[in-house]
């Protein structure tokens, strides 16, 4: 009798015709609905399995991995893994996998562009037509703010905060950062980016980009005393995670002309929004995309598989997965 072969959970629909090179070496349980799942869903789904392919959405704790006695391997689609207790996995000898690299330039692309939209009032314009209020030109209507000559900061200077800086010599402008720990010379040339501390980011960023990693010290980071010493007329866009914002102070200061424009691709609650902020004009959402173009998703679904099969032990990289997370 042949040994069944390992299962391997795959938590979402992907890409079918990527996720299929698990079938070589696995029993694959997939879904075609997009799920939402309870933390004992979660736990249920990794009761029987040996690996799992998992995004953002699937939170794996301690408790998740004590109703796991198979595990052996969780890849992340993603690079942020905030949903997965790395210290937890490492104590379990469980391995965590992400995906860097592959989602760097379009996470930039998408970063600049919800700068440029929300610096430009690029979708609140467009409301605003849509709703049939443009009756006459007006030499006043949707004045914005300028990128070319502005400073931006750029709070997290990791692969896609370079990105982003690396974008800016078109637009000629300056650019500071604040890191947990200042780049090499070299870099901060190449990407024309000067340190500066935390608070004088801040003070000075006409533009202010959050691209730094959610964790408990970053947590709320961008808070009501961190958003009043912006500048009223700087523009705040996070492409990080919604947790490092305090989205009712940020709705607080945007009401109340302390900053001028938000855009924001995440949310502490999502898919829920602050009620706060749909009410307001000068605030632009999109729902989770930076990464979100149909090459970049289809590698990183593609490099979470190559992980997946490396940690579990198979395949031409068997034991060596390219991105592992945990200890
Ligand atoms: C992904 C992201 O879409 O990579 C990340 O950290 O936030 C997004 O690029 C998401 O993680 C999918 O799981």
């Amino acid at each position: 009798m042949t040994e069944p072969r390992p299962r391997v959970w795959v938590s979402q629909p992907l890409f079918d015709d990527v996720i299929a090179r698990l079938d070589e070496y696995f029993e694959v349980v997939s879904t075609s609905e997009v799920t939402e799942y309870t933390p004992e869903q979660i736990s249920a789904a990794l009761s029987q399995a040996s690996g799992a392919l998992v995004t953002l959405n699937e939170r794996v704790g301690v408790d998740q991995l004590a109703a796991a006695p198979k595990l052996r391997a969780v890849a992340n689609v993603g690079v942020g893994y905030n949903n997965l207790d790395i210290p937890a996995f490492s104590k379990a000898g469980i391995i965590a996998t992400n995906t860097p690299d592959v989602l760097t330039e379009t996470t930039a692309d998408f970063g600049f562009a919800l700068l440029m939209a929300t610096a430009r009032r690029i979708t609140e314009a467009e409301r605003w037509l849509r709703e049939g209020h443009w009756r006459q030109w007006s030499f006043q209507t949707m004045l914005g703010a300028d990128l070319h000559g502005s400073t931006l900061g750029i709070l997290g200077m990791g692969r896609i905060g370079q990105g982003i800086a690396r974008r800016t010599s078109g637009f000629d402008m300056k650019v500071l950062y604040h890191n947990r720990s200042r780049l090499p010379e070299a870099t901060e040339r190449e990407t024309r980016a000067s340190y500066v501390g935390f608070e004088g980011l801040l003070a000075q960023a006409d533009h202010l980009l959050l691209v730094l990693p959610y964790s408990k010290e970053s947590h709320h980071l961008i808070d009501a005393k961190a958003l009043a010493r912006m500048k009223p007329t700087a523009t705040l866009v996070n492409i990080a995670r919604g947790g490092i914002v305090d989205e009712d102070a940020l709705a607080t200061a945007l009401a109340g002309g302390k900053l001028a424009a938000a855009g924001l691709d995440v949310f502490e609650g999502e898919p829920a929004i602050n009620p706060r902020l749909l009410d307001l004009r000068n605030v632009v959402l999109t729902p989770h995309i930076a990464s979100g173009s149909l090459a970049t998703r289809r590698a990183m679904v593609s490099l979470a598989v190559d992980n997946l099969i490396a940690a579990m032990g198979v395949g031409p990289n068997a034991g060596a997965p390219p991105n592992p997370i945990s200890a």
